[in-house]
């Protein structure tokens, strides 16, 4: 059978840090295939309510950066909806700047850890009121001093934060995390002409001496959307899936690894690799699957995977386990919890050992009444799991999916229909 052919939107990840260090450049940005969920929007949103002028047509984006020095300050605090990205990294901005600026967001967000990121700001001479660690976080831009961070917790989202602040910081900002996270900003800033350098885990930036360049990026595919049409074909043998443009950064792509020890087929073509950010194309084939041990530096480097991964357990032929999964349960929901009431609900079989998992497959799902609880990945993962069911499942609260990836239901309906 020809594999289905999906297309999926530009990377969030990407496409939040563009936005952000297009305004910090000197000069016009211009990115293509900008996402169109709401978690990206809230970030452009946020970035014009800075003062930023951004201009777009459809997946196009022009913004015109005139530095940290040009930002203002904004009318009302700024709202960053349910994207902890946006929060984070705007946080790590705005603390050495000259503005004052308050940080909200939606229910979800409010209940999310800041300290993680707030305290070693506080450590570089930030002022920044947080209510007992979390948001909204009032920011009274300061000059900070650079330091060396050792996080304790793996965050691409509290390194970059970091990094950005040191940017802008007096003396070395190094931050070293347990495990390796996504490096979008690393990559973004060295092709903006910032010094930045990765020392064993440890990432270097020096104090910004040179205005930033402004890129011209073409956002490839957001591989954590792909994963659940790589995990539709994975859970039916036979099926085949192909996504082309995808992102193909290696510290993005774990799932697959985890897809093809488990008995997928997997195909990878590198299609570019002198861009910031190497693309390709990916299909998986859906093979007889057997079960996976997740050590936690696994759920680190596919940590937006895991629910997707949990579903792909209930198909596969023994007992996955998955450990240390901890920072799942700050996710915009806590996902150990509402993945495993949605699958259980289906008649998956779910043992939740304090942060740690086990799934005991195959299980021939059925249909359900199942929650979103208000969480993008939740939705989709559950909805995936759906396509395995006689029958229709309800899952409440699906448009959250709209957070990074508006159309998926109706692209599942195409390929449910196939
Ligand atoms: C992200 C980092 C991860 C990830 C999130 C996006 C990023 O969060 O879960 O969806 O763009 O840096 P943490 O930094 O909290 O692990």
């Amino acid at each position: 059978m020809s594999p289905v052919e999906i297309r999926v939107p530009g990377d969030k990840s990407i496409a939040h840090r563009a936005l952000i260090l297009g305004a910090l450049a000197d000069g016009e940005s211009r990115l293509t295939h900008l996402p169109d969920g709401k978690d990206v929007l809230a970030t452009q949103t946020c970035l014009g309510a800075l003062g930023v002028r951004i201009s777009r047509s459809g997946e196009s984006i022009r913004i015109a950066g005139r530095g940290l020095r040009a930002i203002r300050t904004p009318a009302q605090p700024l709202d960053c909806a349910n994207s902890g990205t946006t929060m984070r990294l705007l946080t790590g901005v705005l603390a050495g700047g000259a503005v004052n600026t308050t940080l909200a967001g939606d229910d979800s967000l409010l209940r999310r850890p800041m300290s993680r990121l707030v305290d070693p700001l506080l450590a570089m001479g930030a002022r920044i009121r947080s209510h007992q660690g979390k948001a909204p976080l009032q920011i009274e831009g300061t000059p900070l001093t650079g330091r060396r961070h050792r996080l304790p917790l793996a965050s691409a989202q509290v390194k970059s934060a970091l990094l950005l602040a040191g940017l802008e910081a007096r003396g070395l900002t190094s931050v070293e995390e347990p495990i390796s996270t996504r490096d979008h900003t690393e990559r973004l800033l060295r092709a903006m002409g910032a010094t930045i350098r990765t020392v064993g885990l440890a990432v270097e930036v020096e104090p910004r001496v040179a205005p930033l360049r402004p890129l011209d990026l073409d956002i490839p595919g957001d591989f954590s959307s792909a994963a659940f049409w790589f995990a539709a074909a994975a859970i039916r043998p036979g099926w085949s899936v192909l996504v082309r443009g995808v992102g193909l950064n290696p510290s993005r792509t774990a799932f697959l690894a985890m897809l093809e020890a488990m008995g997928s087929e997997v195909r990878v073509e590198l299609e570019s690799t002198a861009s910031i950010e190497p693309a390709g194309s990916v299909s998986v084939t859906g093979r007889g699957l057997r079960s996976l041990q997740v050590g936690a530096n696994d759920v680190a480097a596919a940590i937006d995977e895991i629910p997707i991964l949990m579903v792909v357990a209930t198909q596969a032929e023994g007992t996955t386990s998955i450990e240390g999964a901890g920072e799942l349960r700050v996710k915009e929901s806590d996902r150990i919890h509402s993945m495993s009431d949605g699958l259980r609900r289906m008649g998956a079989s779910v043992e939740v050992l304090g942060d740690s998992l086990r799934i005991t497959g195959p299980t021939r799902l059925r249909s359900a009444s199942v929650e979103a609880f208000g969480d993008h990945r939740v939705a989709m993962a559950l909805a995936i799991a759906g396509l395995s069911v006689e029958g229709s499942s309800t899952i409440n609260g699906a448009e959250s999916a709209d957070v990074s990836y508006p159309g998926f239901f109706k692209q599942l309906e195409v390929l449910a229909r196939g």
